[in-house]
């Protein structure tokens, strides 16, 4: 079996975190959600991968290379436009050739790994294998239909009304029959190539798509509310692990990993929380579900349930909570007066100003 992972596509609900780095390398627990799925792929004894890249393949290729440190060998698959997931599927048809593959798309995050989906394929051989999860709003995403004993009759991308609240999962097995039903399809009103389509196509040509549904799930909906809670479900595993240097004033309570290099200073972090490399921490409180980036530094602050991308800084500033911050930003006081807010922010920035 083979694996061809998703990772073109632009990342438009994640902006403005997606307008300097690619969607798939966005962190959860300071790790890139890419290497998630290729750890989960490499668990399940999957050893080569196609990734299909776009536009931010030097991005993924510098952040991946050829694979080894995962255990894979990978070979990238260029699409010149993000014309569908099908789409990647059949610029990758040689790559594959006649073997079954996983596909795993590059944003997706599943909790608990694919192994048992794996077996599952090699021991009932369906067509297709799909998962499914309930999501509060189906309608961005494809959806099933499923009858009384639980069998898939149906599947509709993005529908407007939709018949189930059961979502597809960017995780799909399939065998080389769907290379037929890619062949047979024509761009959907969005104008890709929809691989909820393709598995439908099986469906009506009889042939036996499997599902099975499952919870710990999550995708960018352009909703940072869920970006920072799959962060928390992530740290809630991390082990406490200190490998920068922590001052004897400074106080880790609970489970906290302080990177090589990380400085933490008269200050008190309570875990879950991960410093990453290089960071300084000075003066500070950083509190549980927090991933501190690597060359961040928080002086004189504090902030609890958020996320802080690579060599951000926030000085002087009170109290963050809840917050996304990119790369590079600078989080700093105003002067005292004039009493105003001075503000530099990038296209699609949110913005919460309390007073
Ligand atoms: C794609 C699929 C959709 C699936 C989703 C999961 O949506 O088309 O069926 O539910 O991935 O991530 P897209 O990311 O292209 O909007």
């Amino acid at each position: 079996m083979k694996a061809l992972v998703l990772a073109g596509g632009s990342g438009t609900r994640l902006r403005p975190i997606t307008h300097t780095s690619a969607k798939q390398l966005v962190p959860v627990a300071n790790k890139p959600v890419l290497f998630y799925g290729l750890e989960a792929i490499a668990a399940a004894g999957i050893r080569e991968l196609g990734l299909v890249v776009g536009d931010t393949q030097p991005e993924i290729e510098a952040a991946v290379g050829d694979g080894s440190a995962f255990g894979l060998q990978v070979t990238y698959l260029r699409q010149k436009a993000p014309l569908g997931l099908a789409h990647g599927v059949l610029i990758a048809r040689e790559y594959l050739g006649d073997d079954d593959f996983v596909m795993y798309l590059g944003d997706n995050f599943v909790v608990g790994g694919i192994n048992g989906l794996v077996d599952r394929f090699a021991r009932e051989r369906p067509a297709a294998q799909i998962m499914l999860t309930r999501v509060g709003d189906p309608r961005q995403f494809g959806v099933a239909e499923l009858d009384a004993k639980g069998r898939v009759v149906g599947l509709e991308e993005k529908p407007a009304q939709p018949k189930s609240d059961l979502a597809l999962v960017g995780v799909y097995l399939f065998s080389s029959a769907i290379h037929a039903a890619v062949g047979e399809l024509k761009p959907s009103w969005r104008g890709e190539l929809e691989i909820t389509d393709a598995i439908q196509w099986l469906i009506e040509a009889g042939l036996r798509v499997e599902s099975s549904v499952i919870s710990g799930y999550w995708k960018d909906t352009g909703n940072v509310t869920d970006m920072l809670e799959v962060n928390r479900l992530v740290l809630e595993s991390v082990e406490a692990q200190v490998r920068g240097q922590v001052d004897e004033t400074s106080e880790l309570v609970g489970r906290v990993v302080v990177e090589r290099g990380a400085v933490v200073e008269r200050s008190r972090v309570v875990g879950p929380a991960i410093i990453g490399e290089g960071a300084r921490i000075q003066d500070s409180y950083v509190g549980p579900f927090t991933s501190i980036g690597a060359g961040c530094s928080v002086i004189g602050s504090e902030i609890e349930y958020s996320i802080v991308l690579p060599r951000a800084s926030i000085a002087g500033v009170g109290r963050i909570e809840a917050s996304l911050i990119g790369h590079d930003v600078e989080v700093t006081p105003a002067p005292n007066t004039p009493r105003a807010h001075r503000l530099v922010l990038g296209d699609h920035s949110k913005v919460q100003i309390s007073s």
